[in-house]
């Protein structure tokens, strides 16, 4: 009885219960927000995921740079039609590392989460220089002056400590070694030590001269290292053989 007299109190005075709710909302609001504050409470760490290599970032520079987010979405829904054209669902782990993120939100080209290994360098490079001499009826524009650009290398250091700021695990050694590590890769094996960029990020690593112009490291080279990434950092397959022999 005087908890209903009490709750009489709250439903006549309304400016009291304009409090009580501010408050509550408030209550509940800081309860659901606060913990996504912190990126390891919501995304489940992934065997694989790791950050990009300088020259890939440097690729994922000229990628925002150009807008290729403006036509290119990069996450694939948990839908069946888009799982069987573009492969297994995007996992959150897969983009943590991704400032600014590219999951875009308009799709005039196709989805471009997994297109790592689809296709190879040579088929990247004549796309980006003509898309409609592979596709004749793309829309797609020419980006054929990346192959006559030289990649911007010698700032990658500071990206790489900015993206440090912001929680990416690069080490002392990955900063220092940035623009090394980016000029190695765009060598590759047959012309350079890819060692110790190996050790740094991993032997999966794509090393080699990728728009087949060793004379130049051009923005064409950054930009298919970081294409030819995308969606190839996580082995589904290992998974799935796992989640197999449990069953
Ligand atoms: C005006 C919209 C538009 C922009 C901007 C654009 N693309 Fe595309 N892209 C398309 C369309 C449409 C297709 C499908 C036809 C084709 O393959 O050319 C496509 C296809 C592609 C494909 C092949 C995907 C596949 O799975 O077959 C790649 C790779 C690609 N684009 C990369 C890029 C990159 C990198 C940029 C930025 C430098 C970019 N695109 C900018 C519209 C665009």
């Amino acid at each position: 009885m005087s908890l209903m007299n009490k709750h009489e109190k709250l439903e006549r005075n309304s400016l009291l219960l304009l409090v009580c709710v501010i408050v509550t909302v408030l209550v509940g609001g800081i309860v659901e927000i606060i913990p996504l504050f912190r990126m390891e409470t919501v995304i489940e760490p992934v065997d694989g995921v790791r950050p990009y290599t300088p020259l890939e970032l440097a690729g994922q520079n000229i990628y925002v740079r150009e807008g290729c987010y403006n036509c290119h979405s990069q996450q694939i829904r948990p839908l069946r039609d888009e799982v069987v054209r573009y492969g297994h669902y995007s996992l959150a782990a897969e983009s943590m590392y991704d400032h600014p993120f590219q999951w875009g939100s308009k799709r005039t080209g196709p989805d471009l989460a997994r297109v790592g290994g689809k296709y190879s360098d040579e088929w990247h490079i004549a796309h980006l220089v003509e898309p409609r001499d592979l596709v004749p009826e793309s829309i797609m524009p020419s980006y054929s002056f990346l192959l006559e650009r030289g990649a911007k290398l010698h700032d990658l250091k500071s990206h790489l400590k900015a993206l440090r700021t912001v929680g990416v695990p690069y080490t002392d050694e990955m900063i220092e070694f940035a623009e090394k590590d980016a000029i190695v890769q765009a060598t590759g094996e047959a012309r350079a030590d890819t060692a110790g960029l190996e050790e740094r990020y991993g032997e999966a690593v794509n090393a080699r001269d990728f728009d087949g112009n060793p004379d130049l490291i051009s923005e064409m080279d950054a930009l298919i290292a970081y294409l030819q990434v995308l969606g190839t950092m996580v082995d589904f397959e290992a998974a799935k053989a796992v989640e197999g022999g449990e069953e």
